[in-house]
């Protein structure tokens, strides 16, 4: 029996996040929809950001209440405090995430606290979610290198992860948030971080800036992991970490898992679909870009 490993279809937020246009709500709803029909278990297709943050985002709730909703599949929302998550509950996200960094600089940068504080930040997140049922996933950005700190030390990704753990996340997504982690580097941090978190509570979430994204989950896989975030036609990147990428594109992770003998239940035409109808999304003058 060829093993099971998930991709966590992340494309209709860490994608569409980062776009320059302001994508209109209908196409967002018409990716998500075809996604629905990929065999995903979860997509994330918002986030409760402040829109003065994020403009791309500022429709998240009309998303939610736009798309059809498929049988199974886990519609997801990023909350990084309690504003975010009562609007995420509102709009009736089926999971939420909490979303922390293993640097201060980029903490700083993109929720506007240091990593201390916005783990106090996201507890009464965390607090609430399990009064009400909502599971409750984390991420840490910059697991290797940070746009503004520089290389991230393994031991405080381990510090972060544990926090989160402890906070009651069911699964702690590992984020190369400008894709510069080398194969050895992300060994090194994932020997850290599963000294405070077994492999099945750990994804991996890997930018491609430098073309090395599916060595990384290859190196992710041999430590155990089983979850891997990616989006459909390789789009996205974040607005507050400079010089990143998109996600390492869900085809191209389908297609490696497949030829290493993994078991997806993803339905690859499907994907294709995605992944064209996400790249005629991109603004014309981003066709080339890097960034
Ligand atoms: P702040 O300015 O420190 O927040 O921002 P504040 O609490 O002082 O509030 C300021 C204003 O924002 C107030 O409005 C609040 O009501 C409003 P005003 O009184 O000025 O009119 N506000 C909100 N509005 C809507 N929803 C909310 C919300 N919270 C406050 N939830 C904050 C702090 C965290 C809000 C801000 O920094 C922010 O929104 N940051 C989000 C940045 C972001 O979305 N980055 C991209 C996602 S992370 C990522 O992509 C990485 C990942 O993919 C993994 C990886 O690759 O590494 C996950
Ligand atoms: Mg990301």
């Amino acid at each position: 029996m060829p093993e099971f490993v998930e991709i966590f279809e992340v494309g209709p937020r860490d994608g569409l996040q980062n776009e320059k246009r302001l994508i209109p709500t209908a196409e967002k709803v018409a990716l998500v929809d075809l996604l629905s029909r990929a065999g995903f278990r979860r997509i994330e297709v918002a986030s409760f950001v402040s829109p003065k943050w994020v403009p791309q985002m500022a429709d998240s709730a009309e998303v939610l209440a736009g798309i059809a909703r498929a049988p199974g599949v886990s519609y997801a929302a990023l909350t990084p405090n309690m504003k975010g998550y009562e609007r995420a509950r509102a709009a009736r996200a089926d999971e939420v995430a909490i979303f922390g960094a293993a640097s201060e600089g980029f903490s700083r940068a993109n929720i506007n606290a240091s990593i201390e504080e916005s783990l106090a930040r996201f507890a009464p997140v965390a607090e609430a979610a399990r009064a009400d049922g909502v599971p409750v996933r984390g991420y840490i950005s910059c697991v290797t290198d940070c746009p503004y700190d520089g290389a991230v030390a393994p031991a405080s990704v381990a510090r972060v992860a544990a926090r989160l753990r402890a906070m009651g996340c069911y699964e702690i997504s590992l984020g190369d948030t400008i894709g510069q982690g080398t194969p050895e580097a992300v060994d090194a941090m994932l020997s850290a971080v599963l000294g405070e978190v077994p492999p099945d509570m750990l994804a991996g979430h890997f930018h491609d800036t430098a073309g090395r994204a599916l060595d990384n989950i290859e190196v992710a896989l041999g430590r155990g992991l089983r979850v891997f975030d990616a989006a459909v036609g390789g789009l996205g990147g974040c607005p507050y970490a400079p010089g990143a990428a998109g996600n390492v594109a869900t085809e191209a992770v389908a297609r490696r898992l497949a030829d290493l003998g993994h078991e997806t239940g993803l339905s690859l035409s499907v994907i294709e679909q995605a992944a064209a109808m996400a790249r005629a999304m991109r603004a014309p003058r981003d066709e080339g870009e890097t960034g």
